[in-house]
């Protein structure tokens, strides 16, 4: 198949995946969002996930059988991680043995093309060919490491970066794969992102997206990834965002391996949010071989200037905290229950001009990484 052949089909796949969640749902409540947003409450056993054939016998887990507490973090004071708000919440809250649901249109899948859904898995699979010559259409100032892992965190600052025009991006995420070429990837990310073509706004959201082998999505817009709490919603805005030279919020983020259940957690804040079966992940049933911390830009634009879409807060890391996004307690697990530093993190950075890392560590924050950039300026035209 070609490219474009693969681009259509990626779209249609996704499009009838999406629909046939949409359609056999119905809520047990709705709750109406001041940003916009309709979040629907929806019975656990009747959540997108179990569209899937894969996972029609499927037991659903209730919780992860691990308790991880890592490195302490926000010895810094002033910084804040809060309980993970979402502005819905203000509006109502979800009922037990029910998971709220962000409601799309019809248009958001099709519009949400299908370079955005593989753009995330584009970065893991294409770590070396990043380097290239030219100025890619993706952009990424990340810290990776390579070698067999059963999990990774990281707390991450929150921010609201612009974003020049509607079909482009900037994401700040953790990743988590295995694979090197698009028919045997696997890839888990989780984090938040400024996405107009998907969310219909200019917000930060909380997002996740898994990818393998030709499929994937974003949230829940397929079945694929099963969510057990009530409290959050994929999909849904975060808030308060950070100051520039004020106020820091940030939010931990945690994905782990559970080997006696065969599948991978996701923990954001203290709330466990849900997982990915392995069944649906074939690289990742053991471990992983990438975990990458950073920020993504999609740069779209065709008048031969560098898009001025921010990565991060927008300011490049030299400005440190309260100017530069940071992630920090950035950590692996090599062994069961053992988390730990990372060894030889490497710092990619494709137009430092544009967008730049530095890698550090301290005593208060662990590895961390600061991380942006406003795009375009006099120094990347
Ligand atoms: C994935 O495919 C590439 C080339 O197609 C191959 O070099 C690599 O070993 C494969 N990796 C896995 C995990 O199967
Ligand atoms: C997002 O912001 C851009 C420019 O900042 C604006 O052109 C666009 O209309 C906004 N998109 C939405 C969906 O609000
Ligand atoms: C990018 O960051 C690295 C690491 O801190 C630094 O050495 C380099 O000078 C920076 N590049 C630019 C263009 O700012």
């Amino acid at each position: 198949m070609d490219l474009k052949g693969f681009y259509c089909f990626m779209i249609l796949l996704i499009v009838s995946f999406s629909d046939a969640s949409r359609l056999s749902k119905t809520p047990v409540k709705s709750i109406k969002s001041e940003d916009g947003d309709v979040i629907d409450c929806v019975h656990i056993s009747r959540q997108p996930a179990f569209d899937n054939p894969l996972l029609r016998n499927h037991v659903i887990q209730t919780r992860p059988k691990f308790s991880l507490e890592g490195l302490p973090a926000n010895k810094l004071s002033n910084s804040k991680n809060l309980p993970i708000a979402q502005l819905w919440q203000l509006s109502g809250s979800c009922p037990e043995e029910t998971i709220p649901i962000r409601r799309t249109k019809q248009v958001d899948a099709l519009t949400a093309s299908s370079i955005h859904r593989n753009l995330h898995s584009t970065v893991a699979r294409h770590t070396e060919q990043i380097r290239q010559e030219g100025r890619p259409k993706l952009q990424l100032a990340a810290a990776l490491v390579e070698g067999e892992y059963y999990g990774a965190k990281a707390t991450i600052n929150i921010w609201g970066p612009l974003v020049q025009q509607s079909n482009e991006l900037t994401t700040s995420l953790l990743s988590i794969s295995r694979g090197s070429s698009l028919s045997n990837l696997s890839s888990i990310e989780v984090g938040w992102q400024v996405n107009p073509s998907l969310y219909n706004d200019n917000r930060t959201r909380l997002f996740t997206f898994w990818w393998n082998r030709f499929k994937g999505c974003y949230d829940l817009l397929c079945s694929g990834f099963i969510q057990i709490t009530n409290k959050i919603a994929l999909g849904g805005a975060l808030s308060p965002l950070s100051i520039y030279h004020g106020e820091q919020f940030d939010i931990d983020v945690f994905v782990l391996k559970d080997a006696s259940q065969d599948v991978w957690w996701l923990q954001v804040g203290k709330e466990t949010l849900g997982y990915w079966p392995t069944s649906l992940l074939p690289n990742l049933a053991n471990s992983a071989s990438t975990i990458l911390w950073g920020g993504i830009v999609f740069d779209s634009e065709s008048d031969g200037q560098h898009t001025t879409t921010q990565m991060g807060s927008g300011h490049p890391p030299e400005e440190g905290f309260e100017g530069a996004s940071y992630m920090k307690n950035l950590q692996v697990v090599v062994e069961s229950d053992n988390l730990s530093p990372l060894s030889n993190p490497v710092a990619i950075a494709q137009q430092p001009y544009c967008y730049n890392i530095t890698l550090g560590k301290s005593s208060y924050w662990g590895d961390y990484i600061f991380y942006g950039g406003p795009g375009r300026n006099p120094n990347c035209p």
